[in-house]
């Protein structure tokens, strides 16, 4: 394998690749702005800069100094080369970038979102100058609304041109463009067009520094009170890996997790704001029961013990008389619950995929990213889990008919929700009639008051558990804050009802536990969550 050395540290790497790129492999850090690996090369930031020695092939291989620096973002490795970035040469370099671009960039991180995650920031500590020569007065320029979710602080830009190129390169709109000449240049939106495409928030992740603010979470939080806990998208088929950023139970934001075979840099905005749901004043945080024609507050035990009589009795009444209704908004471990449970009752139990909302077409952008039309994270992994039940999986439709019918023997069904709005199709509460429901959901629906029992459960952001994306990806994740007060995770919800039936002993829900009970793919072949550091792909955010 080729190998360099840069400051004194071998790093090998294969193909072919940058200096730059093949130090971020190997954890060495050389300062960079506009470099990024999602996007085109440009080298105008000019900080990354090195020494190199070069082997000479005329020259018996020895090594000889390049007489200039040369921006290590555009220059190929090439085996032997041996790069100083820490040699004076190099270290006047960086002193010089960075006073240049803070001569008119204003003093106002304290008021600034970017504050604690800002590489103008980091390096001006690690590579500025500590003082400003400069004693002219600054050069202001406007803050501008660029787009639905963007707003442009143009005197924080430091022209790296990254956001023009995502937009030229990635999402293919081109909506953004350099403007004006020397230090009167500016970043802004063409004439009469807003920053307004389905990816547009990844301009905000690119902006090294505070000049493209996310208007969601703007003055929102100091980033540095956020916790980040990895995460899968919950809202489409795309299996994007996401941080979920939280503080104190509340969510703040959701940011791209780099993940070079699901969404390599990138989430679209309906994933980045969609999270909104978790925090709804309508989410179930009371378990309910019917009584007589009303519905009526009660706690877990006598809900868990209401739901199980309930399903006893249809069971009693022969086989083929449960059905059960799995969301391909839940889990892989809450779909082989619910199997469990409705196949522990009736061993001819009924098993169906809840309602699959779509939305348009698959739509691939320029720069290779897809959004899904399908609007739920898992309808593949409850397809493949209820499969291992033996029998016939139908979708919801077939499940509807089937309701319909007069001479269905189907007697109680457990429905499962958990999406981010209502999501009951009319034809269910009829076609659903008298028959004893168990509802295990997260939002209040048309359904909700029509229940026989009513279990509120947890959002994606509040369990652990496994989406298999539209390739076939298994992902998991974890809980990233504690349960909306009142609800419990689904999991346990159904380990309780399983223990309340009598099939199994009371346990506490363990997602890893699960899939081992699952086997098969579920047990081995599932991707656990990894930091950007582990994948060799944090090139968004350096940690000092
Ligand atoms: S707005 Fe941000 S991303 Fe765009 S050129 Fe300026 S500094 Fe770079
Ligand atoms: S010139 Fe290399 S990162 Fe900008």
């Amino acid at each position: 394998m080729p190998t360099i050395t840069i400051d004194g540290k071998p790093c090998s790497y294969d193909g072919k690749k940058m200096i730059l790129q093949v130090a971020l492999d190997n954890g060495v850090e050389i300062p960079h702005y506009c470099y990024h690996p999602g996007l085109s090369i440009v080298a105008s930031c000019r900080i990354c800069l090195a020494e190199i020695e070069q082997p000479n092939p005329r020259n018996e291989g020895k090594l000889e100094l390049i007489p200039k620096l040369m921006p290590t973002c555009q220059t190929p490795a090439s085996d032997g080369m041996v790069i100083h970035t820490k040699s004076p040469k190099t270290i006047a370099n960086q002193k010089a970038v960075m006073e240049y671009l803070l001569i008119n960039h204003p003093l106002d991180c304290p008021v600034c979102d970017q504050a604690g995650e800002c590489h103008l920031q980091d390096y001006s500590y690690r590579y500025g100058r500590g003082e400003s020569r400069f004693q002219e007065a600054k050069i202001k320029q406007p803050v501008k609304d660029v787009g639905p979710y963007v707003k442009l602080y143009s005197d924080r830009c430091i022209m790296c041109t990254r956001c023009v190129r995502f937009t030229k390169e990635v999402s293919g709109t081109s909506e953004l463009g350099v403007f004006g000449r020397g230090s009167r240049e500016q970043i802004d939106v063409f004439p009469g067009q807003s920053l307004d495409n389905e990816l547009s928030g990844n301009v905000v992740d690119l902006c090294p520094v505070g000049a493209l603010l996310d208007k969601d979470f703007l003055f929102t939080q100091r980033v540095w009170f956020l916790s980040k806990t990895a995460s899968i998208d919950p809202l489409t088929a795309g299996g994007d890996n996401i941080w979920i950023e939280h503080n104190e139970g509340q969510i703040y934001r959701v940011k791209p997790r780099t993940c070079a075979e699901a969404n390599k840099w990138w989430i679209t905005d309906e994933t980045r704001y969609g999270w909104k749901f978790v925090h709804s004043e309508d989410r179930l945080a009371q378990p309910r029961r019917q009584q007589l024609s009303d519905m009526i507050d009660c706690d877990w035990k006598r809900a868990c013990a209401e739901a199980t009589r309930g399903l006893r009795d249809a069971a009693g009444k022969g086989a083929g008389t449960i059905a059960v209704m799995v969301s391909p908004m839940l889990t892989c471990e809450e779909a082989y619950l619910l199997g469990k449970l409705a196949r522990g009752l009736d061993s001819q139990a009924v098993l169906a995929v809840g309602p699959v909302p779509t939305r348009g077409e698959d739509k691939t952008f320029p720069g290779g990213y897809t959004i899904c039309a399908e609007k739920c994270p898992n309808r593949r992994g409850v397809t493949r889990v209820l499969q291992g039940f033996g029998g016939e999986v139908i979708d919801c439709d077939a499940l509807l008919a089937k309701l319909a019918d007069k001479a269905c023997p189907i007697a109680a069904v457990i429905v499962t929700g958990n999406y981010p709005a209502n999501w009951v199709p009319d034809a269910l509460p009829k076609a659903l009639g008298k028959r004893f429901v168990v509802l295990i959901d997260t939002l209040k629906t048309a359904l909700s008051d029509k229940a026989t029992v009513v279990l509120p459960g947890a959002t994606w952001a509040e369990k652990s558990g496994t989406f298999e994306n539209h390739k076939n990806r298994l992902q998991a994740f974890n809980a990233a804050i504690p349960v909306h007060e009142g609800a419990r995770p689904e999991g346990q919800i159904l380990l309780d009802l399983l223990a309340s039936a009598g099939l199994s002993s009371p346990a506490a829900f363990d997602a890893q536990a699960i899939r081992q009970q699952i086997g098969g793919a579920l047990a081995g072949e599932v991707q656990l969550p990894k930091d950007d550091a582990e994948m060799g792909l944090d090139m968004q955010y350096v940690e000092l």
